[in-house]
């Protein structure tokens, strides 16, 4: 068995595939945000959630970056309705939670809040710049919240086309259990996977059992590579490259939030309620543009004693190719200078794809180019 402990002790499991909701009347709609956190509370990932935040856990997630029985929670996970839907709905009542006129599940509704979103974009965003993909996105949410336990009634991910990737929490434990894995090494992108992702998931694998590979297929930014196009580039990847053996794929089904340091810590737990015992963080998790500092996503981590966190945190310096060393490498082990290393922006290797010329090997392998260059066309 791994030695990972879930995040407050034990997986949740509020699914519930046989309730019956026929007898409430009262329903509110979710967006696809709320729709996955739903999914992801009830299925253990988020644990010890039970429910959407009521406001006490909003603000001590908020200011404290814990849940009010101070347990480590970084980002909060509310359930956004809009006034005239808030209106309807009693204290102390279930309601249906409908996701494009399906019923995906239950909430008891506990509480009713207006928050202050300038307020929760400044402190976990640390920005109110609209410009910033999570404060857009937040702003565009509706303006109230409604906390309550839930129950999962359908599984939204079962739906979807990556259905042979999906696996709750306990899944993934009983699966590394069985590969007889003592320590997993999860590993969180929204990219494709390429030489540096590479680099740095390899030399963790020289010291762990196993290399839990669980890509965020969730709600990104309109120019993140669609998810559908990365799976099929990480299986010619790991067909390719790894050992079969050592590597699990499973897609994570969240949102990407892009609140960088704060994202790093929410990322870290959920693998570890995976059953992870080990997690990546390299240079600017979960960022975009300049907001945030290219280490503050491990700097964060230094704010919580590790048997706060629970799961070990593998910091990677920013990894590159280096021409002379003819090797990955980053400033720990290269003493080259910049003219020497490759360096292609995510927006250089989106142009060179869409003019059709081919990134460098050294850069990303022949194999997940060619799927991208197809899914660029498609
Ligand atoms: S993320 O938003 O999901 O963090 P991405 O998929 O690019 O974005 O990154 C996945 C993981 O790889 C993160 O931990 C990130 O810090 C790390 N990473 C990405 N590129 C590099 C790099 N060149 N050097 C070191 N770490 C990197």
């Amino acid at each position: 068995m791994t030695h990972s402990i879930p995040h407050g002790g034990e997986l949740v499991n509020q699914i519930d595939l046989n309730f019956d909701f026929s007898s409430i009347s009262s329903e509110v709609k979710i967006d696809r945000m709320a729709l996955s956190d739903l999914e992801l509370i009830a299925n253990g990932a988020y644990s010890p959630l039970t429910g959407f935040l009521g406001k006490d856990d909003y603000e001590s997630v908020l200011h404290n970056m814990m849940l009010k029985n101070e347990m480590v929670w970084s980002i909060p996970i509310t359930l956004p309705v809009t006034e005239k839907a808030a209106k309807r709905l009693i204290i102390g009542e279930p309601i249906k939670l409908l996701f494009d006129n399906t019923v995906y599940g239950i909430l008891h509704v506990e509480e009713i809040y207006t928050p202050d979103k300038l307020l929760e974009a400044k402190l976990v965003y640390q920005t109110t710049d609209k410009n910033h993909p999570g404060v857009k996105k937040l702003q565009e949410r509706p303006n109230v919240y409604v906390a309550g336990p839930v129950t999962l009634t359908k599984i939204p991910s079962k739906n979807k086309k990556f259905l042979q990737y999906y696996n709750s929490p306990s899944e993934t434990r009983k699966a590394f259990e069985q590969n007889n894995w003592k320590t997993v090494v999860g590993f969180q992108t929204r990219n494709p996977v390429h030489r540096a992702h590479e680099f740095i998931q390899k030399c963790a694998l020289e010291t762990v059992d196993g290399l839990f590979l669980n890509p965020l297929v969730g709600e990104t930014k309109s120019d993140d590579i669609p998810a559908d196009v990365r799976m099929e580039s990480y299986e010619v990847l790991l067909k390719n490259y790894y050992p079969s053996e050592r590597v699990f794929l499973s897609v994570f089904p969240a949102a990407m939030r892009y609140a960088g340091p704060k994202e790093a810590v929410f990322h870290a737990l959920v693998r570890k309620n995976y059953g992870c015992t080990h997690f990546i963080v390299g240079r600017d998790h979960a960022g975009v543009g300049d907001y945030y500092g290219t280490y503050d996503a491990q700097e964060i981590f230094k704010q919580f004693s590790p048997e706060e966190i629970g799961i070990n945190i593998l910091c990677f310096e920013h990894s590159f190719y280096c021409k002379k060393c003819e090797n990955m490498s980053s400033r720990k082990t290269c003493p080259h200078g910049k003219e020497d290393h490759l360096h292609l922006s995510g927006t250089k290797v989106r142009e060179m794809l869409r003019n059709g010329i081919t990134p460098p090997p050294q850069f990303s392998r022949p194999e997940v180019i060619e799927v991208l260059m197809r899914g660029m066309e498609s």
